[in-house]
Parts: C-alpha cells; structure tokens; sequence
C-alpha cells in the first residue's frame, strides 16, 4: 500500500545520495615536495597579504623609506608587487612611472584594481611576469622589493635582486638604480625557549616580536653574523662561525634570528629608515646544558632562499 509519508522520505533520501557532480580531484603535495621551499616560500595568494598590509612596523616603514627615496619624476620598478601598496606609496611620492611586477596571475589583477581605486593607475603598470626574467624598457631611479623573510631564507629576495642588476648593467650599463630596501643586518643568539601548550610540550620553529617574546630567555648576546649592501655585490650564503659567552646557567635549546631591514640610509640625517622583523627561534635537535661564562660557538652554513631546516644549526662548548 502507498504510504506518501514514506514515499517522501525515500524521495529525500534519493536525493542526498545522489552521486555528488564530478569534481576535479584533490591536489595532494607529494610527500617529497612538502619541503621545497622553491614553491612554498615564493606563491603568496591574495587571502595571505591582509597580514602583510596590517603588519603596521613593515609598511609604515616601507611608506616612509618610499616617501624619502623617490622624487617627483621618478622612474621604479617593483619587484613581487602583491597587492601594489608599495607602488602606490611611489606613486603617491611623485613617480612618474612605476612598473610593479606580480608572477600570480590572480593577485596581479587584484593589484590592478586596488591601484585603478586608489586612483594611481595613470602611473603604476602591473606587469604579471616573473621578477627574476623582468626588466624594465628604460633605466630606472629606484627598485623596490620586499621578498623578505627573516634569515633571509624562504623568500627570494637575494637571488632576484642579482638576477635583475645583472641584467640591468648588461642591457643600460651603470649606475644602478637605488635600492628600497638598501642594506640589512642578521644576527644569532642563544636562548632558552618556553615550548609547553597547555602541559603539551612541542618544540617547533616559532615567529616572536621582539618586544612581546615572553617565551623566550636570553642566554648570551647576539652575534652578528651578515650584513650586506644591495647595491654592492654579494654571493647570498651564510657560512657562520661565532663564539658567544654564556650570561647564565641554564640550558641553551634554540636559536634566535634576528633580521634588520634597513629601508633608506639617510647619510645626511645620520640615520636610517628600519624595519626589524619578527624574530624565528629555531629549537635545536640537542639542547646544551651551560654555565655563566661558558664559551660557545655555533656553526652553520645556509644560502638565502633555503628552507628553515638549513637553520638546524651546530652548537658546541668550546
Ligand atoms: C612578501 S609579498 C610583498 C607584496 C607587496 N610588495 C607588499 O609589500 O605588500 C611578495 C610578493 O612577491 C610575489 N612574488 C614572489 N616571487 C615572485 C617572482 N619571482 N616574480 C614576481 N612576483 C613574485 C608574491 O606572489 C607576493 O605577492
């Protein structure tokens, strides 16, 4: 007999177990590639770059190292444009042109609008292409590029920059334009972290503002272990040898990095324009048990652009 209560049902669940239309399949990284650095650190989508505009010590200091380097007239160049911030600050400064570069297609076009509403488009051409092959068809006063990451790894910042002054000086000869930023300072310190969640103890890498990282003990000074000009020539590999002398007992179970962007070096101010990134602190496979005064030396080798693993570092008593 018809029961059309149950007809329904049966009609319902018909309904939710109807095969699902075809989707095209899930990309899973292969196991091998979760590690490559090649990939993860250089693709940052449009949904990661609220962070990096809200990030107020990154662009206020880009804004103003922009403000005091380009003049009315300028011709730049940005290199991995994001969103275009950064070229509208040099469009804001008084550029003439600005020929902002983003690899992503889809944060390309994203730039193209937030900088036709910001009213600069006249001015500031996106150009989708891969900073490391781009070159501008004119001689340029000023390239800015914010690939950074602190270390230096991860993020290509180095390698595109010596890629594009190569270029440059073989297509326009010199001299080369000015660099935003023009120089950074990197240090090391060892530290004893705080790595426990709640009673759940995970020594992982962590990203800590300087002023708010209250995981963190200092055991020694920093050591100063790079610092290079754009401008100048560089070879973008850090092979680290230095001796810090314990300020207390305790147990040594990571390294801090420290980064110093400096955006503009303003000779005649005496001063520079900075932007001091958030810290990484590295846990070290083998923590060191130490005394005040001991000596101890850290070793380690890396290239800018590696992955943080080239960061595991080796640390001994002398
Ligand atoms: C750290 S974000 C900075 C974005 C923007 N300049 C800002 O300061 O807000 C770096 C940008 O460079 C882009 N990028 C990375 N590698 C690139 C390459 N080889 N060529 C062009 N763009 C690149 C990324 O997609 C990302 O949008």
């Amino acid at each position: 007999m018809a029961n059309p209560a149950l007809d329904e049902k049966r009609a319902h669940v018909t309904e939710i177990h109807e095969p699902a239309p075809a989707r095209p399949s899930l990309r899973v990284v292969p196991a091998d590639r979760t590690e490559d650095d090649a990939t993860l650190g250089q693709f940052i989508p449009i949904h990661y770059h609220y962070q990096m505009l809200d990030q107020e010590p990154r662009i206020a200091g880009f804004e103003q190292a922009i403000e005091a380097t380009v003049r009315p007239g300028s011709k730049v160049v940005e290199l991995g444009g994001g969103t275009g911030v950064l070229s509208f600050f040099a469009a804001r400064a008084g550029a003439a042109k600005v020929w902002c570069v983003e690899r992503i297609p889809h944060v390309a076009d994203a730039a193209r609008r937030f900088l036709e509403t910001n009213g600069v488009s006249d001015r500031v051409e996106v150009v989708n292409a891969d900073a490391s092959s781009f070159l501008p068809p004119e001689p340029v006063d000023v390239v800015v590029c914010e690939m950074l990451h602190t270390a230096m790894v991860r993020e290509k910042q180095l390698e595109v920059i010596a890629a594009f002054k190569a270029r440059y000086r073989a297509r326009f000869g010199g001299p080369l334009p000015r660099f935003v930023p023009e120089a950074a300072v990197m240090a090391v310190q060892p530290v004893t972290t705080a790595y426990d969640f709640h009673g759940y103890r995970a020594a992982v890498p962590m990203f800590v503002d300087a002023n708010n990282a209250h995981r963190i003990a200092r055991m020694a000074a920093p050591a100063l272990y790079a610092m290079f000009e754009y401008a100048a020539d560089y070879d973008g590999t850090f092979d680290v040898d230095a001796v810090t002398v314990m300020e207390k007992e305790g147990v040594v179970n990571s390294l801090r990095f420290v980064t110093k962007n400096l955006l503009a070096i303003l000779p005649d101010e005496g001063r520079s324009i900075d932007w001091d990134m958030q810290d990484l602190v590295i846990p070290l496979a083998s923590p060191l048990a130490v005394r005040e005064g001991d000596v101890v030396r850290l070793r380690f080798r890396y290239a800018a652009g590696d992955s943080l693993l080239a960061l595991a570092s080796a640390i001994e008593r002398e």
